[in-house]
């Protein structure tokens, strides 16, 4: 199957400059280059959001945290005038991935705003799907984290507002496990006594790509190196996925990774029948509401043995204005609230995720409810971004459909391996 067509999503992004016609909010509709939407795509006024009145559609992933119930129900108290809504468009990313390429592909007006991975800025940008949103970001980036704003940037332009980010956690049940300092020592301790186990994301989707690169990362591994090269066919990569594939078979990790995305993998150790999760940091919240409560800490991602530290692997979502948007005036409303330095804290208060706001991090009332907030904060600034590309997806099917077929047996390190290189050359070249 061939998933991407550049050549029809090009001409699409000459339309999409058509389309954006909405004149009295957006500026700069300049040249016509398909393949270059920064000199081409319409970008928001910030101001716009003054007089902002009607609808805002917002879509994206499952809400499992509850932020955007959150963040739509505080908008709409206040702001009388305007009413937001949050549309579940997919329970993974990868599904909500599918559902907006349909949407947008259709020029679909159903969603003014959707809530876009860091991943997807390269393609969703080059595709011309989005507004430019350069001056909104940039009256703002100065109290962003850093890697928050880089994952929204294409081209020397911003294409979304960054609005939470993440980063792996360790959760680990105290009275049965040791914090894990290195990724051997959690994964012999996960095998000593039933009820110790891990359990991760180790369905074929994007989640393993993540749960993949964080122990590859952790070993000093990289898949493209900074020329864009691609650089994943090597013994750290064979050792990362045999070490994985070992830890199914001995029992470190349970057999059932195999079919959970982070939902699943969350509710597996409510159980009380593991010992470690590997997940994000909403996990928090919701796991503090369980009979686990007070019993379970967490824990920065361990470092690969022989391997000076750890590296987690980027995560987060922004908000992304749709080039059909009908609304993008209040959607600029609905951003500006959601980054708010107030509405910022919330966001790690009410759902335990992780704010772009860089001062969230050491408010008083965040470190009462999320006691973990520096270390936190370290962990995403540690954490590194996976590679930065219009065929993004490609690359990363690519990485987690050869990782599987050693996890599940079908096929070894070495032949995964080799086919993962293949695969990801020939992703890159179809841009
Ligand atoms: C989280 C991260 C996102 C990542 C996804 C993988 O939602 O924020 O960046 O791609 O998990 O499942």
């Amino acid at each position: 199957m061939k998933a991407f067509m550049p050549a029809g999503r090009r001409r699409l992004a000459k339309s999409v400059v058509a389309t954006v016609a909405l004149g009295i909010l957006l500026t700069g509709c300049g040249g016509t280059s398909a393949t270059t939407p920064s000199s081409s795509a319409a970008a928001v006024d910030p101001a716009s959001a003054e007089g902002a009145k009607g609808n805002i559609s917002i879509c994206g992933g499952k809400d499992a945290s509850g932020i955007h119930k959150n963040t739509t129900a505080a908008f709409n108290k206040a702001h009388p005038g305007m009413t937001a809504k949050y549309t579940e468009i997919g329970s993974t990313t990868d599904e909500a991935r599918t559902q907006a390429v349909q949407r947008l592909e259709g020029k679909s007006t159903e969603c003014d705003i959707f809530m876009t991975d860091v991943i997807w800025t390269a393609e969703f940008a080059s595709q011309g799907w989005l507004l430019d949103q350069t001056m909104l970001v940039e009256g703002i980036k100065d109290r962003l984290i850093p890697s928050t704003v880089k994952a929204v940037e294409y081209q020397d332009k911003y294409w979304a507002t960054p609005f939470y980010t993440n980063a792996g956690l360790v959760y680990y049940l105290k009275d049965k496990v040791a914090k894990p300092k290195t990724w051997q020592q959690l994964y012999q301790e996960a095998a000593k006594a039933p009820g110790n186990g891990l359990v991760y994301q180790g369905k074929q989707y994007e989640g393993l790509t993540v749960n993949f690169l964080e122990l590859l990362y952790s070993a000093g591994g990289e898949v493209l190196n900074d020329k864009g090269e691609v650089v994943v066919d090597n013994d750290t990569t064979r050792k990362v996925i045999n070490f994985m594939a070992d830890g199914i078979k001995n029992g470190s990790a349970d057999k059932a990774v195999l079919t959970y995305n982070e939902d699943p993998t969350r509710l597996a150790y409510e159980s009380g029948n593991f010992g470690y999760q590997r997940n994000w940091p909403h996990v928090y919240r919701l796991l503090n509401a369980t009979k686990l409560a007070g019993k379970f800490d967490v824990a920065p991602l361990p470092s690969f043995d022989g391997s000076a530290k750890a590296s987690g692997v980027l995560g987060g979502w922004n908000f992304s204005i749709s080039a059909f948007s009908t609304n993008p005036a209040a959607a600029v409303a609905y951003i500006n609230f959601a980054t708010t330095p107030d509405w910022q804290k919330h966001v790690a208060m009410d759902n335990s995720q992780a704010p772009v706001n860089e001062a969230a991090y050491s408010a008083p009332e965040v470190l009462a409810k999320m006691p973990f907030a520096q270390q936190l904060l370290d962990s995403v600034k540690g954490a590194k971004p996976r590679p930065v590309s219009p065929v993004y997806p490609q690359i990363s099917q690519a990485i987690n459909k050869n990782v599987y077929s050693v996890l599940s047996g079908t096929a070894t390190a070495d032949e995964a391996v080799k086919k993962m290189a293949e695969e990801i050359e020939t992703a890159k070249a179809s841009f």
